[in-house]
């Protein structure tokens, strides 16, 4: 897993992450920017962006698995649908993933994240 580091954001405050077919189906591309790592995949078609910290207790989804459009975390296997953030596992939790905007322009990846 390659991972990127992109500092300055345009007037939309979108930061040009990654050259658009790095981002695969079924793969995490790890992006630093803004303050924040965030990591990249494809599900169905949609692009998604979301934050490394799992929202259960912050460990890093980034060295967890992501199969077929779910992220499990490495500490406790908790599991994250990509496509909408949600709790898969366990289903009585209500965690939920944190998310960015995120586009695809001039064949980059963009990924809107507000200023801190
Ligand atoms: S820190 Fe991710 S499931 Fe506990």
């Amino acid at each position: 897993m390659a991972i990127f580091k992109k500092d300055k954001p345009d007037h939309a405050g979108f930061y040009t992450a990654v050259p658009s077919p790095t981002v695969s189906e079924n793969e995490m591309t790890v992006v630093k920017m803004g303050g924040k790592k965030i990591i990249l995949t494809r599900w169905q078609g949609q692009l998604v962006a979301f934050d490394h910290a799992c929202p259960h207790a912050a460990a890093d989804l980034s060295q967890g698995e992501l199969h077929r459009g779910k992220v499990i975390c490495p500490d406790h296997e908790y599991k994250f649908d990509v496509g909408n953030g949600r709790i898969l596992y366990p289903p009585d939790e209500n965690y939920c993933l944190k998310r960015y905007p995120v586009k695809e322009e001039g064949g980059h990846v963009k990924v809107k994240i507000a200023k801190m």
